[in-house]
């Protein structure tokens, strides 16, 4: 298995290549989440990957986090996606889709699994709307002309808040058991399977593990939860991770994570896997560890053809910190620039890297 080798999903769509660009927040869509054309610009530069993915985009008003998110909450959000998923015929296409939760600092009212500063514990009442408002948005990515949705069950948002049990102490039928706590994700995914197209893609993100804090997130867990993400209709399931090819960072057992979620998901459903991937050793390494298909988040920004360039002998990543002008150079619009500036060590004159 080559990272230029194509792969079929479950679906029947043929991805033309093993390499995704991660989902990739670059705050440079409208103040009211219509697309802008940087937020075009900077996705049109990335065809390359076999799988291009969009930024999280608010399903909702309720579950928006950032000012220039992009938005598929609503029919006014329907030319600028027709015309973003036009620009990217040669690929793949999907858009993130997303509810921010607890972190949705842009929402009117905030809601969650459970209450907190200025958070609602959402009722049953709202966590039908989000299926519901999930569901409209992937209809909408998919009369925009999108090949497929992946929704965002992972980072610390929305379902991620109902998955980990320390942020979930429900007694209803959304928490206690894994079962219940899996309960908003795989509702969401079963009606958002039902009512698009077979050949349209469904993904799924997690975040398999606990990876910087302890939420109780356990690969024993995870690996229940990728088993009815499969029986669910999930074409692929998106491991968010640290080390794309390591174990549990919080956990005894040093299988890496990826080995055993492929272990136990069926073979037509398709593993995919990012982080800490910058090179054709690092990528290898993920297949070899059984990922499907390897995703790129940092290394995509900065090189815009990594599909085809991570396949050259002498390829060598450009590491942080990165100089703003050279960013410019690769579509990386004002806005993107200023956001990546916040995080540790990414930019020259950026945040200083953590200590
Ligand atoms: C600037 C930036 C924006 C991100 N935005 C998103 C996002 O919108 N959705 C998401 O699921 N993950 C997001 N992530 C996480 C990435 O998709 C990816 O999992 C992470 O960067 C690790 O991969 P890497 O080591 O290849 O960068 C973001 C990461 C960065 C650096």
């Amino acid at each position: 298995m080559k990272l230029d080798d194509s792969i079929e999903l479950k679906s029947g769509k043929v991805l033309k290549n093993r390499c995704a660009l991660a989902p990739l927040t670059n705050t440079q869509s409208n103040s009211d989440g219509t697309l802008h054309d940087d937020e075009l610009n900077w996705l049109r530069r990335r065809t390359g990957f076999g799988l291009l993915s969009t930024c999280a985009a608010y399903v909702s008003e309720e579950g928006k986090a950032w000012d220039g998110q992009l938005g598929i909450a609503e029919d006014k959000h329907l030319p600028g996606l027709t015309r973003l998923a036009r620009e990217l015929s040669g690929t793949t296409s999907i858009v993130q889709l997303h509810h921010a939760g607890a972190k949705a600092s842009l929402a009117p009212q905030r809601i969650s699994a459970d209450p907190s500063d200025g958070v609602r514990r959402a009722s049953t009442e709202d966590l039908e709307r989000v299926v519901n408002d999930f569901t409209q948005a992937a209809v909408r990515a998919e009369s925009a002309g999108f090949g497929g949705v992946e929704i965002h069950g992972a980072n610390g948002y929305l379902f991620t808040q109902f998955l980990a049990p320390e942020d979930n102490h429900r007694t209803d039928e959304f928490g206690g058991s894994l079962e219940n706590r899996a309960r908003l994700l795989r509702r969401t995914l079963q009606s958002v399977r039902k009512e698009v197209a077979p050949d349209f893609v469904v993904n799924v993100r997690i975040s398999p593990v606990d990876l910087y804090a302890r939420r109780g997130l356990t690969l024993s867990d995870a690996k229940q939860l990728c088993r009815w993400l499969a029986e669910d209709g999930a074409d692929v399931i998106h491991l968010s991770l640290r080390d794309a090819s390591g174990p549990a960072p919080f956990e005894e057992d040093k299988t890496p994570v990826v080995t055993a979620i492929r272990e136990v998901v069926p073979p037509d459903v398709k593993i995919e896997v990012a982080g800490g991937i910058w090179n054709k050793e690092s990528a290898d390494r993920a297949l070899e560890t059984g990922a499907d298909i390897v995703a790129v988040g940092k290394a995509g920004i900065i090189h815009p053809d990594w599909a085809e360039d991570v396949l050259n002998p002498s390829f060598e990543p450009v590491l942080p910190p990165w100089d703003p002008s050279r960013l410019r150079e690769v579509a990386v619009g004002e806005r993107f620039v200023s956001y990546l500036m916040k995080f540790p060590g990414l930019l020259v004159g950026g945040a200083p890297p953590r200590a």
